[in-house]
């Protein structure tokens, strides 16, 4: 029997750091492609609330609640038993008191059998995450652009451009880092501010749009096998075109049942009814 391979663990991704050994993350928002990930042996799934855009058909994460993150976990955790799964914390579950924060991550945790949470923003929000590692959840933070401060930000540009600022995120790092979290995403930072962070703290880095020198690298699934519409930012890359093969077979499809050629004879039972 095939060996299958070993679960990740916190231990395990600082490890991979220790190590020099990049981590691999991908999202994930159904057991389909969960499964899938779980087969390419990516080290580990996050459920993001870029499900709102993904799947949910938002423009933004803001609206995707507590609910759909529960939901879609579950789905991801059926399909990828054998793979850690991270799963967002969605607007506005960590920013009321910390009673809320615990109990909104303790659904995650034991609805969704998570293996972790993760949370945007930094020395703001340090508290909320002390309080979920003392009850035994473990986080992921994320610093840089972090897609729930849109509205702030004025849309979705790399950050951390200017001295004052990447200042600022070290800072930031530094507070997530101290607070308990085991690892940070950066997302949409210059190669060198994120070099700077990951040289500093002993945490992994996780990039998106941060560049070559971060201890891993998390992408979203849509953009790698190409099922995103429309424009893609510079820092994705895109491993297949499934999007366009999913619209030729479905024309393909219209085509043959307009036409009559489906359902054929390979495709029906042409079994003769017997007498009882
Ligand atoms: O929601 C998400 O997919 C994320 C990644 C972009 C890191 O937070």
């Amino acid at each position: 029997m095939p060996q299958q391979p070993k679960k990740q663990t916190i231990p395990g991704v600082h490890a991979k750091k220790l190590q020099g050994s990049p981590i691999v993350m991908l999202t994930a928002y159904d057991a389909t492609q969960a499964a899938l990930v779980q087969k390419a042996e990516i080290d580990i799934i996050l459920v993001g609330d870029s499900l709102g855009m993904t799947v949910l058909g938002y423009d933004s994460t803001v609206p995707v609640t507590i609910d759909d993150m529960v939901h879609h976990a579950k789905a991801v955790r059926h399909g990828a038993p054998d793979t850690m799964v991270v799963v967002d914390m969605p607007f506005l579950t960590y920013h009321q008191n910390i009673e809320t924060t615990v109990r909104l991550a303790g659904r995650l945790m034991q609805e969704a059998h998570a293996d972790a949470v993760k949370l945007e923003g930094g020395a703001a929000i340090v508290t909320h995450i002390k309080a979920l590692v003392q009850a035994g959840i473990p986080v992921c933070g994320h610093l840089g652009l972090t897609p729930q401060a849109v509205l702030h930000m004025g849309g979705y540009k790399v950050q951390a451009k200017d001295v004052v600022s990447a200042d600022q995120l070290m800072d930031d790092a530094l507070a997530v880092e101290q607070a308990g979290a085991f690892a940070v995403v950066l997302e949409c930072i210059p190669s060198v501010v994120a070099k700077r962070v990951t040289e500093t703290v002993r945490i992994p880095t996780i990039g998106i749009g941060a560049g070559e020198f971060c201890d891993g690298q998390v992408l979203v699934f849509h953009d790698v096998v190409g099922l995103t519409q429309g424009s893609r930012p510079k820092f994705v890359k895109q491993y297949a075109a499934l999007g366009d093969s999913a619209l030729d077979a479905l024309k393909a499809y219209r085509d043959e049942v307009v036409s009559r050629r489906f359902p054929d004879l390979d495709h029906q039972y042409n079994i003769s009814i017997s007498e009882p």
